[in-house]
């Protein structure tokens, strides 16, 4: 097993020159022996990395129908620990990464409220987070300062205990771990509809301050001939610098408010609710998001093949009647988040090819 201690490229780096640096330049510095070791941006990761996690988290899906398939997995990192600090509300990653953790033995512990740390005797939160890695070996956490995951992976990387950081959505900006099992729902969506190749992929709703398009935005970019429109009313549409990315990459993209024209011509139409939380001063009330909204007369007009995404927690945007539609595929992405987890963090740990192991056996 690799040692999991040695030095991070983050050591080599002051932090205002890292943290001046391009998002896609950032990336090969939470690597370690070319696999991720944080895992901090969607821009750190390649396709074949991506379609090493999936396939990963499909083998080791399917080790897990089986009681001896799962203590096998069990054993895997029963001599871990991991610490979930998660200053910010959380349902689905949390127990996606809590049940992540479990699958494959890892010991989960959580801190969800900072009132309950010494933050509230003053302590700075880089002190409180230096101290999980006196006890665990990963942090996984959620925080509302957009960038601070990367911050406490370069602190921690200077330290005598660096431990691996996976952020679970850090402010408006990122959640790359929500883009992985996106990103992993359309593959899996699209493997017998001939793959990604020429898709049409709509965002729809709050794309202003929802960190899950943007993350997955870059993801989806990386696979040729894929347009990505986004929709939106004109206060909420998607940020410049994800623009900006699509045509330094040539990626082809739309921006519309007209979401009625574009639900038969799209293959996947991934909603998101109004992130009203980052209002400053009630602004979202006045803006009228029904437009956006995803309802049942909509499904004639939506292909047969299509599909529905949202990384939930919904609110209006999509009707409840759709849930039954075999097209909606927002409860499966719950489900493949765990699985997706589970690979990512096996592929941190360098684990992953005894699962390649045990599954060859397994269909032998
Ligand atoms: C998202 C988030 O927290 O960014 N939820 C999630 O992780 N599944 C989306 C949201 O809160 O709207």
């Amino acid at each position: 097993m690799a040692d999991i201690y040695r030095e991070s490229p983050l050591k080599s780096i002051g932090w205002e020159d890292f943290v001046g640096l391009p998002l896609e330049e950032k990336g090969r510095y939470f690597l370690r022996d070319g696999r991720p070791y944080h895992v901090l941006i969607a821009q750190q990761f390649e396709r074949p990395t991506l379609e090493r996690l999936c396939e990963t988290a499909t083998r080791t899906r399917r080790i897990a129908k089986t009681r001896g398939g799962i203590r096998f997995l069990q054993d895997l990192l029963f001599d871990k620990r991991a610490m979930l600090y998660f200053a910010q509300p959380s349902t689905r990653t949390f127990l996606s990464f809590y049940s992540a953790c479990q699958i494959i033995g890892i010991k989960p512990a959580e801190v969800r409220d900072a009132s309950t740390s010494s933050e509230v005797k003053g302590e700075s939160p880089e002190d409180t987070v230096r101290t999980f890695s006196s006890y665990f070996d990963m942090i996984i956490m959620r925080h509302p300062v957009g960038g601070f995951a990367e911050r406490i992976a370069w602190l921690l990387s200077n330290t005598e205990r660096p431990v691996p950081v996976i952020n679970a959505g850090s402010g408006r900006d990122q959640h790359p771990t929500q883009a992985l099992l996106d990103i992993y729902t359309l593959l899996r969506s699209f493997e017998d509809k001939g793959g990604m190749e020429g898709k049409k992929i709509a965002f729809v709703g709050d794309l202003a301050r929802g960190r899950t398009v943007r993350s997955l935005a870059y993801l989806v970019a990386l696979y040729p001939g894929v347009k990505q429109y986004f929709v939106a009313p004109e206060p909420l549409q998607i940020r410049g610098d994800i623009l900006q990315m699509l045509d330094k990459r040539g990626v082809a993209y739309e921006l519309t408010r007209d979401f009625e024209r574009i639900i038969p011509e799209v293959d996947a139409i991934y909603m998101t609710r109004i992130q009203d939380e980052w209002d400053t001063a009630d602004e979202s009330r006045s803006i009228d998001t029904t437009p956006f909204h995803l309802r049942v007369e909509h499904l004639r007009k939506l292909k047969p093949t299509a599909i529905i995404m949202h990384p939930l927690p919904r609110r209006k945007e999509i009707a409840p009647e759709i849930d039954s539609d075999p097209r909606a595929m927002y409860w499966r992405q719950v489900r493949n988040g765990m699985w997706i987890r589970v690979a990512l963090i096996l592929y941190i740990f360098a684990r992953e090819s005894e699962i390649d192991r045990y599954y060859e056996d397994l269909i032998s």
